[in-house]
């Protein structure tokens, strides 16, 4: 191609990638189509093209674009996630995993890359769904939320049910009902000061969230705390069970994404507590752990809690990453079979 006719293609293709940015997709892919007839290997039009194809979800037109731009030694990490979310909704999904795994190669912190593998790997719904799912289904009168932030979770609960949130750090954006009490101070403060027996009347918990502080022995005690003032039946739950991978579940923050180290919390119960029902539901991004059939009496974890923290801080990932199904009692995700999960005991 002369240098004259390349010149003119670079132009057009500065006008489609303008229209393309403008959201006047039609006249952007037409000038990319008209490109493309001209200059079939052209890789900037390819590409844009293939993109838009994507925001089009002409998803088998543009998997055929961005195949032919795309090569073992791309390193264009936008470009590999783009391409991944576009094997995702082929369902090809052992593809779009290798891709990730190629973008994660490349920088472990892409949060858009950790996202899709979440949902590639987990199929269940978004851990708020379930968690609303417990609330219509229990119709708590106390609930207690141990980590609240902006108060997307803590939103969930019924006017008609007492709300607690524990957060040393709020910063709720949500209209909370009328009915929800913030205590800022971490949890280990708010129950070293408030015996919530005398606190509620002995109103047990019927539903709590621990979504606190990403470590192991703080989730292990804001579970020993809680269960205190819980009753049998009543249930935990407990976020952050399932970690992606090596990286995002060390106990010290690298990434964006990142589950921290509460997943041993599972095991630990398992091994220490084998009165309790413990499972976790498959839900992105990094899983929801139910444990019920609770014993408010037990000092079994606290009376053992050094030797537990001896035992369990020093793990990492390796202990259950050929096995995460079994380690941490992965559930399906289907919210009858959890329910009947749940009351298993028969209560
Ligand atoms: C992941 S956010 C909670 C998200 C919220 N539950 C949701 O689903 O939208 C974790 C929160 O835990 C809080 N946190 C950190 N350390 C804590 C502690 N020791 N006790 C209680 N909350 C803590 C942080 O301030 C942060 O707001």
């Amino acid at each position: 191609m002369n240098s004259t006719i390349t010149l003119a293609i670079d132009q057009k293709f500065n006008t489609a990638t303008q229209q393309h940015m403008s959201g006047n997709l039609q006249q952007a892919e037409e000038i990319y189509k008209s490109i493309l007839m001209k200059a079939p290997d052209y890789s900037p039009a390819l590409q844009n093209y293939g993109l838009l194809l994507l925001q089009n979800k002409n998803f088998p037109l543009a998997e055929k674009l961005l195949q032919k731009v795309i090569s073992s030694s791309t390193t264009d990490e936008q470009l590999l996630v783009n391409f991944a979310m576009l094997k995702t909704h082929l369902t090809k999904l052992g593809e779009a995993t290798e891709i990730i795994e190629r973008v994660l190669a490349i920088n472990p912190d892409n949060k858009a890359g950790n996202g899709i593998l979440s949902r590639i790997t987990l199929l269940g719904d978004e851990y708020l769904t379930y968690l609303s799912y417990f609330h219509e289904w229990l119709k708590p009168q106390l609930y207690v939320e141990i980590g609240v932030h902006h108060g997307n979770s803590l939103v969930l609960a019924d006017q008609a049910t007492q709300t607690i949130g524990i957060d040393p750090d709020p910063k709720v954006s949500q209209a909370l009902n009328s009915n929800t009490q913030i205590y800022s101070l971490t949890s280990e403060s708010f129950f070293a000061q408030y015996d919530l027996n005398s606190h509620f009347n002995n109103r047990p918990i019927d539903l709590s969230f621990i979504d606190g502080l990403h470590q192991f022995e703080a989730a292990l005690k804001d579970f020993i705390n809680i269960e205190k003032y819980s009753k049998k039946e009543s249930i935990i739950l407990i976020h952050d069970c399932i970690p992606l991978n090596k990286i995002t579940s060390e106990r010290e923050r690298v990434t964006d994404f990142w589950s921290g180290d509460v997943w041993k919390i599972v095991p630990c119960l398992k091994k220490y507590r084998p009165d309790l029902t413990v499972f976790t539901i498959p839900s992105p991004p990094t899983g929801l752990s139910v444990v019920t059939n609770l014993d408010p009496d037990s000092d079994i974890l606290s009376k053992n809690y050094e030797n537990i923290l001896n035992e369990y801080v020093p793990l990492d990932y390796s202990y259950i990453e050929s096995n995460k199904n079994n380690m941490l009692n992965i559930t399906e995700s289907d919210w009858n079979k959890i329910k009947k999960r749940a009351r298993s005991n028969n209560y």
